[in-house]
């Protein structure tokens, strides 16, 4: 089999952020004119008043401060809490598309590649812009890269799935090059009047380009894959029902039904022993001891439950270069998280330094991508 490398990454950041107090003003709005609203049927006890957010409360429990978001605008206006997108012409790239392209266009630099040199394009990522044409057709197009492209969704651990379907894609030949894109717009499906999970998701895309190890230029930050494995195991505890058979369901759903819910105690407490297991056996199995790897690239949800999962892989605490955090920044932003990570803190590694990238999340799924600096 060749030997495959990460060869370069991309990040497009949204320029707009959101603060925790700047959302939980936004939502305590909201909650005041509600309950003002409904006050009659609140007082006869046939509507449930709605209980106020806190910032406080959103970085204890989760360890985000802030989100970057493509409208903060909308979002922050309490008649509107989403984000309001200008609709574009067939012919113009979707904003999806775009954000995925800056990102791929930023791993090919760094990687000293063209467009033209990639011939196969995964977008891999939570939630299409569209069911079809493919975002990955799309952005193959716009790009000026060859081969095919299709998109792929496994919720947050996306990205993971995709750098396995690329690996496997340049090692048997299938394609000289290929892109990992994953662009996200969380915020299109989070409920923003949800006190539960209004702060969890923001903004961003990320991209990664896989090569053979020998065809990669020496001069890219090149990142030896040693693995890749994968697990899933059903759960609703995180779900959205959008879909295209909404419109013909009978009785028609809610959006509270069709926008991201979950159950976020039974969703840590689940995810964490699926986490560090599948990264100990995968470990094992290559024959590395958890302790020799410098770095955790982890999928970015909570910052307590990434604690958890790397105290547990590495046998104490984690410090911020054993685990690096983007979520207090960027909070969860699906299938981008890890790869930000990634992008974020890789530079400082030396030839031989092993690091893993892990995502995780609905499905429940999960992915190990074990690396070595070359
Ligand atoms: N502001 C203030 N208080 C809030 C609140 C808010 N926005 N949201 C909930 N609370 C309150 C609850 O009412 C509850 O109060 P009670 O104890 O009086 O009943 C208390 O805070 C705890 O609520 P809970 O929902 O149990 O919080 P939590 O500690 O589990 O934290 C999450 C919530 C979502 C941050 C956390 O469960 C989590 O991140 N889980 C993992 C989820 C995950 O990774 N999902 C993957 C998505 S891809």
């Amino acid at each position: 089999m060749t030997q495959v490398c990460i060869s370069g990454s991309g990040l497009f950041t949204p320029a707009q952020s959101i603060s925790n107090d700047e959302l939980v003003v936004a939502f305590n709005r909201y909650v005041e004119d509600f309950n003002r609203e409904h006050a009659e049927a609140i007082g006869q006890g046939s509507v449930q008043a709605l209980q106020a957010s806190s910032g406080d409360f959103i970085f204890k429990a989760s360890g985000i401060k802030a989100r970057y978001t493509v409208d903060k605008a909308g979002v922050l206006d309490p008649a509107v809490m989403r984000p309001r997108i200008r609709r574009r012409g067939d012919d113009e790239p979707s904003l999806m598309v775009e954000m995925g392209l800056a990102a791929a266009r930023q791993a090919l630099e760094r990687a000293g590649r063209q467009g033209a040199d990639v011939d196969a394009v995964f977008v891999a990522c939570s939630n299409m812009q569209r069911p079809y044409p493919a975002m990955a057709v799309e952005l193959q197009h716009f790009l000026g890269a060859r081969g095919f492209g299709y998109d792929m969704n496994v919720a947050c651990a996306s990205a993971a799935f995709g750098v396995q379907a690329a690996v496997d894609a340049v090692a048997r030949g299938s394609a000289r090059a290929a892109l990992v894109v994953s662009p996200e717009i969380c915020t299109g499906h989070l409920n923003f009047r949800n006190r539960d999970c209004h702060f969890i998701f923001g903004d961003a895309a990320t991209a990664l380009l896989v090569e053979p190890a020998d065809a990669a230029s020496a001069s890219a930050p090149r990142f030896e894959v040693l693995g890749t494995r994968l697990a899933t195991q059903f759960s609703n505890n995180i779900r959205n029902n959008f879909g295209f058979l909404n419109a013909s369901e009978q009785p028609a759903r809610t959006w509270d039904d069709i926008l991201f819910h979950q159950e976020g105690r039974k969703v840590f407490k689940e995810v964490v022993p699926l986490v560090s297991e599948l990264l100990l056996a995968h470990l094992g199995e290559l024959g590395i001891a958890p302790a020799a790897v410098r770095r955790f690239w982890l999928h970015q949800a909570n910052l307590s439950m990434n604690q958890l999962i790397a105290r547990r892989v590495l046998g104490h605490e984690p410090s911020l270069q054993d685990a690096p955090v983007i979520l207090d920044e960027y909070a969860n932003t699906s299938s981008a998280g890890s790869v930000i990570a990634f992008h974020k803190y890789h530079e400082d590694l030396a030839a031989g330094d092993v690091g893993v990238l892990c995502a995780f999340g609905a499905g429940y799924s999960a992915g190990s991508i074990v690396l070595r600096r070359m």
